[in-house]
């Protein structure tokens, strides 16, 4: 049974230990309008995930070309109390391509001061919980950066700030100018993607490949009490049971093992696909990207289980492919 104190509850009194990603809603990444359809999911989406007491839903600017934000806003619009009930989190930072140029990240002042506005009126409040700076920008300018987050915060338009996607060298470069506390940070986790967990036990072995990450991040963010989020951390449903077929040994043996403990705790198997992120002692909080009602439900029920130390290393070493070095 998880009942850790997560980080990010510095801040926000209560915040449940799974987030709710909003990527899936709003359609498609087109320019369609919304339509009531999506409305409805949106709305189904979030009275469900509030009754499994989740209640921190996460956003983005880009998502679904700012799709999934107006559904969200317009079920907001309509019911307006569902706002008291809610933390809410978005992203800005990431630009698509577009007449100007490719597919790039903009931490300009201007980028970041009209995305805020942009977000809260396509949600329809007044300021936002939680503001993450999706993928850091090789060409920040750090000062720039902090005088934009320090007046959009003395405005009252973001409560708190964190990032996304950066490693503990990053998130202290910018802490080092703020004189905010950076509150999160949001990065792929799960059984299927290791690293973080690789990065604590492949020290001194030959021909480690660190992957993605930069060492010392997961440590960085848990002295500094930073949440870490973890994004793709039901693996898409890798370990669902089309995981029986996957022509990977390792998907195979580790979907097996992810049933049988499935049974043994009598909880779905999403529950322990989520669990053996919660079992590390970081607190780590999953945000689930699923849509599907019946997931939402079966992914909370991971915070009513607590894997043991033995079971958390098979799943490890059975979806790593390899033995501890
Ligand atoms: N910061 C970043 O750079 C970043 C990047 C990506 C995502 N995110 C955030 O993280 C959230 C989650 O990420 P994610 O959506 O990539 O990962 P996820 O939660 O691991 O996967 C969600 C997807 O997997 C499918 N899925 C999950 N469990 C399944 C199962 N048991 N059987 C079949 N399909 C299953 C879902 O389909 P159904 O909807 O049909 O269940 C959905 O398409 C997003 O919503 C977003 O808020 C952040």
């Amino acid at each position: 049974m998880t009942n850790k104190t997560l980080p990010l509850a510095t801040h926000l009194k209560d915040v449940s230990q799974i987030a709710y990603g909003c990527m899936g809603l709003g359609g498609g990444w087109d320019s369609n309008p919304i339509t009531d359809t999506e409305i409805t999911q949106a709305r189904n989406v979030i009275e469900t995930a509030l009754d499994a007491g989740i209640n921190i839903f996460d956003h983005a600017d880009i998502y679904t070309h700012t799709k999934a934000e107006q559904a969200f806003g317009k079920v907001l619009a309509s019911s307006p109390a569902l706002r008291d009930d809610m933390y809410i989190q978005s992203k800005c930072g990431i630009r698509f391509e577009d007449e100007m140029g490719v597919g790039r990240y903009d931490f300009s002042a201007n980028w970041i001061s009209q995305s805020v506005d942009g977000i809260l009126e396509r949600l329809n409040i007044e300021q936002l919980d939680v503001l993450l700076l999706h993928r850091p920008d090789p060409l920040m300018e750090l000062d720039e950066v902090a005088e934009t987050l320090h007046k959009i915060h003395a405005a009252g338009k973001v409560a708190h700030f964190g990032v996304s996607n950066m490693s503990g060298h990053q998130i202290n470069f910018l802490q080092s100018a703020l004189n905010l506390p950076i509150v999160a940070n949001q990065v792929e986790m799960s059984l299927s993607k290791l690293d973080f967990f690789n990065d604590v036990v492949m020290v001194g072995t030959e021909g480690f490949n660190q992957g993605d990450i930069t060492p010392g991040t997961m440590e960085y963010c848990r002295l500094n009490n930073i949440q870490i989020q973890a994004w793709g951390c039901l693996a898409q449903g890798k370990y669902s049971e089309k995981g029986l077929d996957s022509e990977f040994e390792n998907v195979r043996l580790t979907t097996q093992y992810v049933m049988e403990l499935a049974a043994k705790y009598q909880v779905p198997s999403e529950a322990i696909v989520l669990a053996f992120l919660l079992r590390h002692p970081a607190n780590i909080q999953p945000v689930i990207g699923t849509t599907n009602l019946e997931r939402i439900k079966a992914s909370a029920l991971a915070t009513t289980i607590e894997l043991t130390r033995e079971e958390w290393y098979t799943l490890f070493v059975r979806s790593r492919g390899q033995r501890m070095p």
